[in-house]
């Protein structure tokens, strides 16, 4: 089986120690970082954009994995690369053409994927899977971290699994809301790769422990 991978979400650091939070993730076992970037429209929250990127990028040892949650989001792909990301992001609800997003996210260098909403059936993705270097599926409803995770996803990453399987592809699942150590070895075995978690690590007593648990728990 590969390895799974652990992406703390900085919307759950502390925005006043952010050099502080940045080298915990480097220092951890923490695989990427995941960036939420959200605009008032697409979402109901504000977040940050490309100044609070860069600051992290500056620290950052580990690939940042780049949410975007705002409309239209090839109006920003390119600087979006500039200052930094490594894995571009985008809706499937937010973009009209999403072939040519993906394109341009490559073009910009880095590696693209599609985001899904809760109720946005996996079945479009059929035709754009080989062209996709991973696919999120939101398990919450996106804009606002620390929410309940809603249980349909199970079955999401099981359709998805066999779409990917079937194809002989290695596209990446990756899962983002109210991931715990108390669900994960599940999305596991539902054939999830990447999990992103907020809250859980950012909350917790010692976050480089709780990164480690959760590395530990989808690994074995
Ligand atoms: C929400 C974001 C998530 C969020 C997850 O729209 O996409 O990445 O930070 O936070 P938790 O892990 O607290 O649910
Ligand atoms: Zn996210």
């Amino acid at each position: 089986m590969a390895e799974k991978l652990i992406a703390p979400s900085m919307l759950a650091s502390d925005f006043g120690n952010l050099q502080r939070d940045t080298e915990m993730v480097n220092n951890s076992d923490a695989d990427w970082f995941h960036i939420d970037v959200m605009d008032g429209h697409f979402v109901p929250n504000i977040s940050y954009g490309m100044p609070v990127i860069s600051a992290i990028k500056k620290h950052a040892t580990k690939p940042l994995d780049v949410h975007l949650m705002i409309e239209k989001p090839e109006r920003y792909i390119e600087e979006f690369a500039k200052v930094g990301a490594d894995i571009i992001t985008v809706h499937h609800e937010s973009t009209v053409h999403l072939h040519r997003t993906l394109r341009q996210i490559k073009d910009a260098g880095c590696k693209a994927g599609i985001v899904l909403n809760l109720t946005t059936p996996v079945s479009v993705l059929e035709d754009i899977l080989p062209e996709c270097y991973m696919i999120l599926l939101m398990s919450i409803n996106p804009g606002f971290g620390g929410q309940k995770f809603e249980d349909i996803t199970y079955q999401r990453i099981k359709k998805l699994r066999k779409m990917i399987d079937d194809r002989n592809l290695n596209t990446l699942i990756e899962i983002d809301g109210g991931v715990t150590d108390k669900n994960i070895k599940k999305l596991v075995d539902a054939g999830a790769d990447v999990f992103v978690a907020g809250s859980h690590v950012f909350r917790s007593e010692s976050q480089p422990q709780t990164i480690k648990t959760l590395k530990e728990l989808a690994n074995s």
